[in-house]
């Protein structure tokens, strides 16, 4: 997967030593090139003296735009198949899945589902935002999105840039060690098997009996997911040794090898967490019966 940055910044994102991506699994992608990441000067596309990439806005006020012009000009010379505008530079039946993307406060919201959706595409250009703004002609003709990182502004859209590669390089086959690392965690997708099986065993006459002690992977006795939290909430909270740590323990659960106890307790875990934190995510989760039962016990009931 190809990412090409255009930025006034390129520096920010740093030299062969990778800058700002030069740790952890990205940083491992890339060099094996899984993903590559390209940064493009925008000042390299400006014609005068001072390379002017900004200018007064129209209208008065505050702070300066970033001219369109240098933008152009850098989606040009990226020869996205064909471009000047987004309909004259792009042929639509283009086999290269492709997005143009620009980073600014008044976008759309990134979320994981955005990071999962573009893990799919072969390219993706990220314009980077700067100033009081981008001349609001690059959005309509170059970017086929505009994108927020959250609810805060900026000085410019570089750390955004950055932070949408991580989220989604780390989703691209092969980059996390195991598959099952990034499905599972928080704003991950629903593990509906494993729903059932604390369901089915904590109610028993729901499913006319107990769950059965397979060895499967699916097998409530099988030994849990490093993280199995299911969709829409956050993740469930880890530990490692010691077991107890300057007087705290870990929860009773996690050191007794009843793997059925485990998931049950970490799905209780994220409910209680997610309801801690972000409240707001529980009306959209995937829940069941019994976890609305145990946000009952802690006096949160769900509308119906
Ligand atoms: N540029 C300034 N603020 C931003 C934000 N919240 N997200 C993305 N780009 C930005």
């Amino acid at each position: 997967m190809r990412f090409d940055i255009l930025t006034i910044f390129p520096d920010f994102f740093g030299g062969p030593d990778l800058g700002i991506f030069g740790h952890g699994v990205v940083s491992r992608a890339l060099r094996t090139g899984i993903a590559t990441a390209h940064t493009h000067d925008l000042r390299a596309f400006t014609h005068d003296r001072h390379r002017t990439v900004d200018d007064r806005p129209f209208g008065g006020g505050e702070g300066m735009v970033l001219k369109p012009q240098p933008i152009f000009e850098a989606l040009e010379s990226l020869a996205l198949t064909p471009k000047p505008t987004r309909d004259t530079l792009r042929a639509a039946d283009s086999p290269v899945k492709e997005t143009v993307i620009l980073l600014s406060a008044q976008g759309k919201r990134f979320t994981q589902a955005t990071a999962r959706r573009l893990a799919t595409l072969d390219r993706v250009v990220l314009i980077c935002g700067r100033y009081e703004g981008v001349d609001e002609r690059v959005s309509q003709l170059f970017c086929d999105e505009e994108l927020s990182i959250g609810d805060y502004v900026l000085s410019g859209g570089e750390l955004a840039a950055a932070i949408l590669l991580d989220a989604t390089v780390r989703l691209l086959p092969g980059v996390l060690g195991h598959a099952d690392s990034s499905r599972y965690e928080s704003f991950g997708e629903a593990d509906a098997t494993l729903n059932a099986e604390i369901s089915e065993n904590c109610h028993p006459s729901r499913s006319g009996g107990p769950a059965s002690s397979g060895s499967d992977e699916s097998s409530p006795q099988s030994p849990p997911r490093s993280t199995n939290a299911a969709a829409g909430l956050l993740d469930y909270p880890h530990y490692t040794r010691p077991a107890e740590f300057l007087g705290v323990p870990i929860p009773e659960p996690l050191g007794n090898g009843d793997h059925l106890a485990i998931r049950r307790w970490r799905r209780h875990a994220a409910l209680a967490k997610t309801l801690a934190n972000r409240p707001d995510l529980l009306p959209n989760a995937d829940l069941t019966d019994d976890d609305r039962e145990f946000l009952a016990s802690l006096g949160y009931n769900l509308p119906t």
